[in-house]
């Protein structure tokens, strides 16, 4: 095993291509209460069974620990769905007493936002993106395989009036199935004053059916946007943020694509991840994981999970690879990482 050195990189998650990851992931369950067609097969998956999952104080612990010795500046609670987290508005709470204070993001589908708004932000909640890949709500239905559009849109004002703004919105486009929403998706974002992405299909579905072939790329997004709407590139500093932006029709609406497959952005990446059941993954895309739970179940120091931490992040691969011969999905979908 090769170790990380050790000096003044003691207090960050280095990787031997030079990158540091201030941004942690953590994915608050695997569950979730839609199924969309590009996530998750309609009957669901084999979800982990309770005694894996972290509780919330171990959630809160590593999270503590990633912050104190580990350099954590942002924290973005994730799923699954995690608003199915019981303890969400705690943990939530917890992690925004942290010194020094990280801010704090959490990506939902907004089922249960609306009664959940208020609370998320009076617990510290900083910024919010929201799932939402069509308007129309037959097509909501089929995509997503559950009738719950009125709660995403009920979700979304919730949050913009609970002063999570700027509320994202990120949208998945499918070929022949939503691909002719792009337009609708930012007129709506525009006059709702949301900010929308989108985000290039990635081989992360349970079903391992993806295919490049039929993935909706970032230029055919943009020419499809190009029909209604002047595009200038946004003149902001874009840093690790995966999403590349532009003005729309001169600003101040912006409108993003996170291309990670046909524009990867791997050598900017600030991330690391944490599963639900307590692993560490340092990619979307990695194929192993480093096992927190265990040694934080035996009664590890907070020193011996950050030096294990590290260890994980310092294998930490160039990139993703999508596009070499030999590329495998990671054992994982998507569901299961947390985004
Ligand atoms: N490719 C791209 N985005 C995905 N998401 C879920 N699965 C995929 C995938 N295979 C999106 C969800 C959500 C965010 C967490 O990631 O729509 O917005
Ligand atoms: Fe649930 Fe998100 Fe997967 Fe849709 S994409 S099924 S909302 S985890």
């Amino acid at each position: 095993m090769i170790l990380p050195p050790r000096n003044a990189s003691e207090l960050r998650l280095l990787d031997t291509y030079g990158r540091v990851a201030t941004d942690l992931r953590v994915s608050l369950t695997d569950r979730c209460n839609l199924r969309c067609s590009y996530c998750m097969p309609p009957e669901g998956l084999p979800w982990l069974a309770t005694p894996a999952v972290l509780t919330d104080d171990e959630v809160v612990r590593l999270v503590r620990i990633a912050v104190e010795r580990l350099g954590i500046e942002e924290v973005r609670f994730t799923g699954g769905e995690p608003l199915l987290r019981s303890g969400l508005v705690d943990i939530l709470r917890r992690t925004t007493a942290l010194e020094p204070r990280p801010q704090t993001m959490l990506t939902t589908n907004a089922i249960g936002l609306a009664r959940l708004a208020e609370p998320l932000a009076a617990a510290g909640l900083d910024r919010i993106n929201v799932s939402l890949d069509t308007l129309d709500r037959t097509r909501f239905r089929e995509l997503a395989r559950r009738d719950r559009i009125t709660d995403v849109i009920a979700g979304l004002d919730a949050a913009r009036d609970a002063g999570l703004g700027p509320v994202k919105i990120n949208a998945v486009l499918l070929r022949g199935v939503n691909d002719d929403e792009a337009v609708s998706l930012l007129e709506f974002a525009v006059e709702h004053g949301y900010e929308l992405r989108f985000i290039e299909q990635m081989p992360l579905d349970a079903q391992h059916a993806w295919s490049r072939e039929t993935m909706v790329t970032r230029e055919e997004i943009l020419a499809r946007l190009a029909t209604r709407f002047t595009l200038t590139p946004d003149p902001t500093e874009r840093g690790g943020a995966p999403a590349e932006t532009w003005l729309v029709d001169g600003g101040p609406v912006r409108v993003g694509v996170i291309a990670s497959v046909t524009s990867a952005f791997c050598g900017a990446c600030d991330r690391t991840r944490l599963t639900a059941d307590g692993q560490v993954r340092n990619c979307l895309f990695a194929r192993s994981e480093s096992d927190l739970r265990t040694p934080l179940r035996e009664g590890a120091s907070d020193e011996e999970i950050a030096e294990l931490w590290r260890i994980a992040m310092w294998g930490k691969k160039p990139g993703h690879g999508i596009d070499d011969p030999g590329f495998l999905q990671p054992d994982r979908p998507m569901s299961a990482i947390g985004g």
